[in-house]
């Protein structure tokens, strides 16, 4: 795990706060209520977007994301507390969240299955699971750059699945898919499911 990927991460994701890539971020966040788990907090960049969560519980297993996360979680207005651990093993009892927040996470989760059925494991009936990811393109030439580029791209961005299907993947799994939105050519998703089990 590269020790400067924090900061470069949290450097190239500062000038999107004004465009429509954050505006995506900011409604789906604005959506979660109750207790969250968010997946995979990274540098902290959702902290600012929670209005109607009544607590956040963060997880994120890389320490260098957590230290610059650190500022924004001092700064925000609801309680927020972040736990170095993985998606794949959840700390968490059975039925504890009423949302679940993942952004730009599940190209990167190594077992992104497990990972789901985590989620599942600690959400409670009917709550709501949002996810903002990119994801392999359905159309010929530009899914086949993605999988050519994915090896490569792996290495200089954390693990990041340039063409990991996140979509077919929850689809597969326990949880109900409510509402797909598509942005930038079919490259970006907000994925809106429920825990119906
Ligand atoms: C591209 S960053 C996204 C950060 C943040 N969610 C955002 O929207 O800016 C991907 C994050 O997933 C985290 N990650 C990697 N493996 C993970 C795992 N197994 N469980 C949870 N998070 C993981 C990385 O450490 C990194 O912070």
């Amino acid at each position: 795990m590269g020790k400067w990927f924090p900061s470069i991460y949290d450097m190239a994701m500062r000038p999107l706060e004004k465009t429509k890539f954050n505006k995506i971020r900011k409604t789906l966040v604005n959506q979660a209520i109750g207790r969250v788990l968010e997946i995979g907090s990274g540098t902290g960049m959702n902290f600012p977007h929670y209005k109607n969560a009544t607590q956040v519980d963060a997880i994120e297993p890389n320490p260098l994301m957590d230290e610059q996360a650190l500022k924004r979680m001092e700064r925000s207005r609801i309680p927020i507390q972040t736990y170095l651990v993985k998606a794949e093993k959840l700390p968490f009892a059975d039925n504890t969240f009423d949302s679940v927040v993942a952004t730009l996470v599940f190209c990167t989760i190594p077992e992104p299955m497990k990972a789901l059925q985590e989620i599942q494991r600690v959400s409670k009936p009917n709550a709501k699971i949002l996810l903002f990811e990119h994801v392999r393109v359905d159309k010929a030439l530009l899914g086949k750059t993605q999988d050519v580029l994915t090896p490569l791209w792996k290495k200089a961005c954390d693990g990041c699945h340039l063409n990991r299907d996140t979509l077919e993947l929850i689809k597969q799994s326990n949880l109900s898919v409510m509402e797909v939105d598509s942005y930038f050519n079919g490259i970006f998703l907000t994925i809106k499911c429920l825990n119906e089990t």
